[in-house]
């Protein structure tokens, strides 16, 4: 196996984010994924947009805020499970693997796993954010200079490629954030073996899973007393005005969020507070007074619903370890 750490003459380094070709391009021209999905969205009934679209730089920067809030238990809790943990995940990542991560954020618990397993050669972080990727992956490198980061801007709920220098290596998977959470059940199940295609059969993948809880808690958790969450899912109105060229009043649509006990999700939505027309991609979009766009979806689980589902997907679970409050959980399977 080669040291990638100190093979000087082999950097794998890439020097330009390539896969997303559908943000808007520096002629500020419209991106056409977005475009589709916003004219589909809006002509549904009940209206709804994926909330993938929350992530461009402003929606990375304020979902960093959301994890800093003192109603936002579920970066605490991973956080400290990882760091109880990781030593026992360091111990199931084969040496000289590449770990890749889907929807890698701020890279914030990686450096938890980063720390521990020392013997990776590559960390691929995979993020829809391209413009906030850049930024993380530098902060990151100046952080682990000998470390090989090749990061791929990319939607992970489409097929993509990873580095081929990575195709040689052993490959473990890190989700963190509940990100998965965010996906229907039959959703997850698909990402989870198009996962398991991308890190390949002997693979392990550590999953972080928001748990059923306390319904107080869970309201709060996304009704925050500072109002950023209400800021975070309104900036996708601010997104399809300057890409869109939308003409959204921001002020007419209110954050909701509340639990939905039946499918054990939280929905986000945008309630139009008045009976109002909207100019979006050349059409006009009509809103009744409380008419609303759902813009989010964050499942909780039982642990053992989760496993159920994984299995469904060809992985096998091998450890799930939660906080000592039993908010939140972290999987480990493999495949
Ligand atoms: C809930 S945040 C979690 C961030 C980080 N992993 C954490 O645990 O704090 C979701 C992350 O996934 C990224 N993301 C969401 N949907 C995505 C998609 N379809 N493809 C790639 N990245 C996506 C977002 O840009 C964001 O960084």
């Amino acid at each position: 196996m080669r040291d990638f750490h100190n093979d000087e003459a082999f950097d794998m380094r890439p020097t330009a984010l390539a896969q997303v070709s559908f943000l808007a391009d520096p002629a500020g021209q419209e991106s056409e994924p977005f475009v589709t999905d916003v004219v589909a969205g809006l002509a549904a009934s009940p209206k709804r947009l994926p909330p993938k679209y929350f992530y461009d730089s402003a929606g990375s920067d304020l979902f960093e805020r959301i994890t800093a809030l003192p109603e936002y238990y579920p970066t605490r809790c991973e956080l400290r499970t990882l760091k109880e943990h990781a030593a026992d995940i360091a111990a199931i990542i084969p040496s000289g693997a590449a770990l890749i991560e889907f929807g890698s954020g701020s890279s914030r618990k990686t450096r938890t796993l980063l720390g521990a397993a020392r013997k990776l050669a590559a960390y691929v972080p995979v993020d829809i954010s391209v413009e906030f990727l850049d930024r993380q992956v530098a902060n990151l490198q100046r952080e682990y200079p000998a470390m090989v980061i090749l990061p791929v801007a990319a939607d992970f709920s489409e097929s993509f490629d990873l580095p081929e220098a990575v195709s040689v290596l052993p490959r473990a998977g890190f989700f963190p954030g509940s990100t998965i959470g965010n996906l229907e059940p039959q959703e997850a199940a698909a990402f989870l073996r198009q996962a398991g295609r991308i890190l390949g059969a002997g693979a392990v993948f550590v999953i972080g899973v928001d748990l059923i809880k306390d319904e107080k808690i869970l309201y709060d958790a996304y009704n925050d007393a500072e109002g950023v969450t209400a800021q975070f899912n309104r900036n996708l109105l601010v997104r399809m005005n300057r890409e869109l060229g939308a003409n959204f009043d921001l002020a007419s649509f209110e954050h909701q969020a509340f639990y939905n006990r039946a499918q054990h999700r939280i929905e986000m939505h945008l309630s139009s507070r008045k009976r109002q027309w909207v100019q979006v991609c050349g059409t006009n979009v009509e809103f009744r007074a409380g008419e609303t766009i759902h813009t989010e979806n964050s499942y909780k689980y039982a642990i053992e619903t989760f496993q159920q589902l994984a299995c469904s997907a060809g992985w096998t679970p091998l450890a799930a370890w939660t906080d000592s409050d039993n908010y939140f959980s972290v999987h480990v399977l493999t495949l």
